[in-house]
């Protein structure tokens, strides 16, 4: 039997496959994450990561953060891919960092673990995410939602910053997130009352894409992924860079980014493929090259 180890990720490639195995290369991989379940090739090119701790409403601890941290990573460098969905469960895509964990710690500790260190990777991950939220998306909840590139929600969502209530406040980007995403005066009013807004609010307030029934969700954000993954991942990884880039900076240096990004475009197969393809009047075979 042959066995390869990989150990930032804990996966294994064995000849027989365990029960959360998925098949490449002539071997089964599974992986020994205890608070996340990810499925590399959930659809043709769509990975799907499932935040896993279902009694806590998925509390997000730092374990699980590492973990997400470090599948996102590979996900990132993975061909294959070229869109992940990330999701939780119907009860709770999330309810928060998790308050048990750092009830007791003091600032000093909470300096030196630098939990939000891991947050930073997951917001530079290339590839294009998408939330697919149902019930809770609460504090880090919301933060970990707002952190991905496009929010699909049930119709029992609810977002809130809820943090002000348990005496601290958003500290995985709620307040700056959050404001861009729905202006000061909604900003500071979920940030200072924590209350929660339902789904259909948040799609008024332009936090999220749409509100779905809860039976599609995942359904409605897997096929926009799906949508996604049709295009050269290339364009889609110079583009998502080229909007976030809006968040950082003036308007000139934006368009200068985005100009470097578009020209960067001709420098792949995919460019002369997607332009051959509109000329033939045919689909394009995006090669990600
Ligand atoms: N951390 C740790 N455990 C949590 C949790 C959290 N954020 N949220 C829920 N849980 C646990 C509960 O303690 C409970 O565990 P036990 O069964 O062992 O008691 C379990 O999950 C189920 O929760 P509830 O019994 O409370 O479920 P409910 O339906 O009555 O209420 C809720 C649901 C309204 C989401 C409520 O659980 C709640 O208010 N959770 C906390 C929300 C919150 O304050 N989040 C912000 C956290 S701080 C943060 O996120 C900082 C940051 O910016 C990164």
């Amino acid at each position: 039997m042959k066995i390869e180890i990989f150990s930032s990720l804990f996966i294994i490639a064995v000849e027989k496959p365990p029960s959360d195995s998925y098949r490449k290369g002539g071997f089964f991989y599974f992986r020994q994450m205890e608070f996340i379940k990810v499925t590399p090739s959930y659809e043709k090119h769509v990975a799907l990561i499932e935040l896993n701790r279902p009694k806590e409403l998925n509390a997000l601890n730092l374990q699980l953060m590492q973990e997400l941290r470090d599948a996102l990573k590979v996900l990132d460098q993975d061909a294959a891919v070229r869109a992940i969905v990330l999701t939780g469960n119907e009860r709770a895509f999330a309810a928060g960092a998790d308050i048990k964990q750092m009830a007791n710690k003091t600032a000093v500790d909470m300096l030196m673990v630098d939990q939000f260190s891991t947050w930073d990777q997951i917001r530079k991950t290339r590839k294009p995410l998408i939330a697919a939220v149902s019930g809770f998306a609460l504090g880090g909840g919301c933060e970990l939602a707002m952190t991905c590139d496009m929010i699909i929600a049930s119709e029992t969502a609810k977002f809130g910053q809820p943090e002000i209530k348990i005496g601290v406040m958003p500290g995985a980007g709620g307040t700056q997130r959050l404001t861009k995403a729905i202006g000061k005066a909604r900003a500071m009013e979920l940030v200072l009352t924590g209350k929660f807004i339902d789904a259909e609010e948040a799609l008024s307030f332009g936090l999220i894409n749409r509100v779905v029934p809860v039976e599609i969700y995942l359904v409605e954000a897997i096929s926009l992924a799906k949508e996604i993954a049709q295009m050269s991942p290339i364009a889609a990884m110079l583009a998502k860079e080229a909007v976030n880039r809006s968040f950082e900076t003036h308007l000139d240096e934006g368009l200068h980014f985005e100009r470097k990004n578009f020209y960067l475009t001709f420098s792949s197969e995919d460019q002369k493929e997607g332009m051959q393809a509109f000329i033939e009047k045919r689909r394009p075979n995006y090669k990600g090259k």
